[in-house]
């Protein structure tokens, strides 16, 4: 059944242009994935409800797009050239490679055959800067976007007059040699973060790990997700990240499990410590109320942004007798609404054409002139389209249109002229 699901989603996803397999003409290459016309619309649309959410409606956070590509001290002090590993195991039967904590028992869980000792594996991908390929021109692809806002803490700082607390916000693309990857988009090579670091005083640290928690989990909420399908867990002690000395991952009801979509860490002084022990820079903070320096403790929230477009899309997907609907919320649906002109003569595309062109301004809209309407209809419904707006012989002696609900596809008629008001507030409302 969840196979079933993720199988129809996968499909989905193919079919109406979410997601399409990489290099897919050469047979495609794992865990690597493309996002097609609507796919890159609606992670845009998750990104900037991310990024408005941080860096328009508070006045705390600053925003920031580091290179990916960094000095390679950067993850020799951030730990993760020593630290960032996963145990792999292979069968020597089957030759099945699991990472180490996909293991129960001795044996293999696809075969029951015999498993090798388990071997740490580094996560970051290495390659080389310039032309000539030796040690010295070793770098790797960022496999968090956190670092760079570390390194830029002093630049943002000066250049921003902030005081502590406040917080850094970067959206960009992080890449990690997954022993697995799996499930579609959920678990892939190349992925996009959306990272937030909040810089506090140490005593302070506690107090806002509880309330970026909440504001964390709230967003996922009034991104339209399910409530009873997102949960909390703590990661006990021997789970934690080498950075961090809390953490709890909001989780997703996922078709194959309660997954993992964001983490929320206390990182210390950590990253900053270590980053001036090893730049030699001073990257301490100075406090003019209390005429005191020290070095910030950060609270990090980490979403995935592939990982949360995958929960929109599994929480909207739903099936009637008749038809597949997206319920995704307006607010993120990659086009608002449909134009159709009910047949294709008597004046009716011109009305409808001219329709779409001004609303165009205000929103992705999506002309389609081909095909019965109900059919119509049904490809937006699969899309996620919210609205659709139908010119019929009654517009050409009124002026008014009808304007369709995909979730419950109940019709009201309305004036042109009040359109782009009324979808405007459609979009805004829900
Ligand atoms: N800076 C902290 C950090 O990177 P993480 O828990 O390793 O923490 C944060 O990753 C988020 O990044 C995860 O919750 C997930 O949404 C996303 N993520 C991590 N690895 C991923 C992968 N291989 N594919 C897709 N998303 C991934």
């Amino acid at each position: 059944m969840a196979n079933d699901v993720m199988e129809k989603i996968v499909s989905l996803c193919k079919r109406r242009g979410y997601v399409y397999p990489s290099s897919e003409i050469y047979g495609g290459i794992n865990s690597c994935w493309d996002y097609g016309p609507v796919g890159v619309e609606l992670k845009k649309n998750i990104k900037e409800f991310w990024w408005k959410s941080m860096t328009y409606y508070r006045d705390d956070i600053e925003g920031l797009d580091a290179s990916i590509i960094m000095h390679p001290m950067v993850w020799k002090a951030s730990g993760h050239v020593d630290g960032f590993t996963d145990a792999m195991v292979d069968c020597k039967n089957c030759k099945l490679r699991f990472r180490g904590d996909e293991i129960d028992g001795k044996s293999c869980p696809d075969c029951g055959g015999e498993l090798t000792e388990a071997r740490l594996f580094n996560l970051m991908f290495k390659t080389h800067i310039g032309a000539v390929e030796e040690e010295a021109t070793t770098i790797y692809l960022r496999p968090e976007t956190a670092q760079g806002i570390y390194v830029n803490f002093q630049n943002v700082l000066n250049s921003s007059r902030r005081k502590v607390p406040f917080g850094i916000a970067q959206i960009g693309k992080a890449f990690r040699n997954e022993i697995t990857p799996k499930n579609f988009i959920f678990r892939m090579r190349e992925f996009e973060q959306m990272e937030m670091q909040y810089f506090v005083k140490p005593e302070s640290a506690e107090e806002w790990f509880e309330t970026w928690r909440k504001e964390r989990m709230q967003w996922y909420v009034d991104l339209g997700i399910r409530e009873d399908r997102l949960h909390f867990q703590e990661l006990g002690k021997d789970e934690l990240p080498h950075y961090a000395s809390k953490a709890y991952d909001i989780q997703y009801q996922f078709p194959f499990g309660l997954e993992e979509i964001e983490g929320i860490h206390n990182r210390t002084d950590y990253d900053l410590k270590n980053h001036s022990k090893f730049s030699g820079k001073d990257l301490e903070y100075f406090d003019d109320s209390e005429g005191k320096k020290f070095i910030p403790h950060v609270i990090e929230v980490s979403a995935g942004v592939d990982r949360t477009l995958l929960a929109c899309l599994v929480d909207a997907y739903d099936e009637e007798e008749d038809r597949v609907v997206l319920r995704l919320s307006p607010k993120i649906a990659p086009i608002k609404v449909g134009i159709f002109p009910l047949v294709k003569r008597e004046g009716m595309p011109e009305v409808a054409v001219k329709i779409t062109q001004d609303l165009r301004r205000h929103m992705k809209v999506f002309y389609d002139e081909s095909g019965s309407i109900g059919r119509r209809y049904r490809r937006q419904d699969e899309i996620g389209t919210p609205f659709g707006v139908t010119v019929d012989a009654q517009t050409l002696k009124d002026d008014t249109v009808t304007l369709r609900t995909r979730d419950d596809m109940k019709q009201v008629r309305l004036k042109i002229s009040d359109l782009a008001r009324e979808l405007g507030e459609l979009i805004q409302r829900i």
